[in-house]
């Protein structure tokens, strides 16, 4: 036997039984999505490593060392997407959706980083992402982030904390930056490597540090707030007092900084203490400069992505996976001669009634092992065709679970029984 092929580190298959759960998840959160208005935009999985370089940052972890690169065969330099912020951005200014028009988008499916794989991190993961382009106003951040504690309450998920920052303008942000590392230079034996190295590339992320030697001088670091500029104070406020008027309680968290570059003012994340480590189920924020920087007009935006795997997971652990729906009926065609016939009965069944789940028997069988796999298929009755039947267009229905007498009807009034299996779900 041939030695068999295994995924690859960090590539996960959803196997049925997880994917009536993966299901709900998606259905819920589009749901909430169309309840505010958002539409749906399908986005490819590979762009131009330069776009998102030119976006994400070209010192931030995920563009140094986590995308999957490679060179195609005329020698671009692609990338499969490590997130779906930047491929928004992009197709918005190549369509121009944004002139004139302040679309609210959605996008879904996988995403890609090359990280160490762990529970709840994965190399393939899956988001749900949305983006608004156009709004400047803290209206606008603070409905957003009212719709995502929305989407966690949908799917039954109501302890998980929100934690909100601001980052300020860039401007803002450059002059603590300049602090920042004025700073951390004083305290040069205390810094980690990493820390050391982000000084001179990227020293905001040396506040999420999750080094316990370090805490100490973290803690201790001057914050941001101090050095905010007086609109993206006022603007704070007013998510702050949105999101309080409508009754949504969340913590600000001074060293919430994320890990892309394009973000300014407003950031968010939804962290839930169930899942170790990787407890950030959704995570968003302000762009407001990304569309010019990357080639368009200037265009206010702030987006979020939630975790699908994390969320999935969180939603097995309390309340238990959700089953795929068991067939309405199971049918067994017991006789060599009678299993066109029975095919032939599954599709008027199926063409009469919308909605039905017939599970055919298939591969033949005695009638033991026939009515075996009905019993395993779950469904509530077995529909029994043989000569005998099919001489009399009968069929003859054998209910598999509970009470109820078997019986042999023709076909008109079986679909009305079959009618009312279907009521019943
Ligand atoms: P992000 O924080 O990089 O933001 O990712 C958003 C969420 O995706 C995380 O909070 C987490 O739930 C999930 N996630 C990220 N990496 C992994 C992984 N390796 N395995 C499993 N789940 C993961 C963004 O991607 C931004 N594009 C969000 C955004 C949209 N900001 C503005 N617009």
């Amino acid at each position: 036997m041939a030695k068999a092929i295994q995924s690859i580190r960090g590539f996960a298959d959803i196997l049925p039984e997880r994917t009536p759960t993966w299901r709900f998840v998606e259905q819920s959160i589009q749901e909430v999505l169309g309840a505010y208005g958002y539409e749906e935009i399908r986005l490819p999985y590979l762009e131009q490593t330069d776009l998102f370089a030119r976006s994400i940052g070209e010192v931030t972890d995920i563009v140094e060392k986590e995308m999957y690169s490679f060179e195609d065969r005329n020698g671009e330099s692609l990338s499969l997407r490590p997130e779906g912020t930047a491929g928004c951005v992009r197709a918005g200014i190549q369509h121009g959706l944004f002139h004139g028009r302040q679309p609210r988008l959605w996008y879904g499916g996988a995403m890609f980083r090359y990280e160490r794989p762990q529970k709840g991190r994965y190399r393939q993961f899956h988001q749900i992402g949305a983006e608004v382009f156009g709004l400047a106003g803290p209206d606008i951040d603070a409905e957003m982030i009212l719709m995502t504690g929305r989407m966690l309450r949908a799917i039954g998920l109501d302890d998980a904390e929100l934690q909100l920052n601001t980052l300020g303008t860039v401007e803002a942000r450059a002059a603590y930056r300049a602090r920042l590392v004025e700073y951390f230079e004083q305290y040069p034996e205390r810094l980690d490597d990493d820390s050391k190295r982000r000084l001179s590339t990227n020293p905001l992320r040396i506040l999420d540090s999750k080094n316990p030697d370090m805490q100490d001088i973290i803690a201790d670091a001057p914050s941001l707030m101090d050095h905010l500029d007086d609109e993206s104070r006022a603007h704070f406020d007013a998510v702050q007092a949105a999101l309080r008027a409508s009754g949504l309680s969340f913590q600000v968290n001074p060293r919430l900084v994320r890990g892309l570059d394009y973000y300014t003012r407003t950031v968010f994340e939804w962290v839930s203490d169930r899942l170790g480590a990787q407890g950030t189920v959704c995570a968003g924020g302000r762009y407001d400069g990304l569309v010019e920087q990357i080639g368009g007009r200037p265009t206010p935006a702030i987006g979020f992505a939630v975790g699908l795997e994390r969320l999935v997971t969180l939603v097995e652990e309390s309340v238990g996976a959700h089953a795929s729906p068991a067939p309405h009926a199971y049918l067994v065609a017991l006789g060599d001669g009678v299993q066109a016939a029975a095919l032939a009965l599954g599709e008027r069944l199926r063409d009469a009634l919308p909605g039905l789940r017939l599970q055919a028997n298939a591969g033949g069988g005695s009638a033991k092992s026939q009515f075996k796999r009905a019993d395993r298929s779950g469904a509530p009755v077995a529909l029994v065709v043989a000569e005998e039947e099919l001489a009399a267009g009968e069929v003859t229905v054998k209910p598999l679970r509970g009470e109820g007498e078997q019986q042999r009807v023709d076909e008109s009034t079986l679909v009305q029984l079959l009618d009312d299996y279907i009521k019943a779900g």
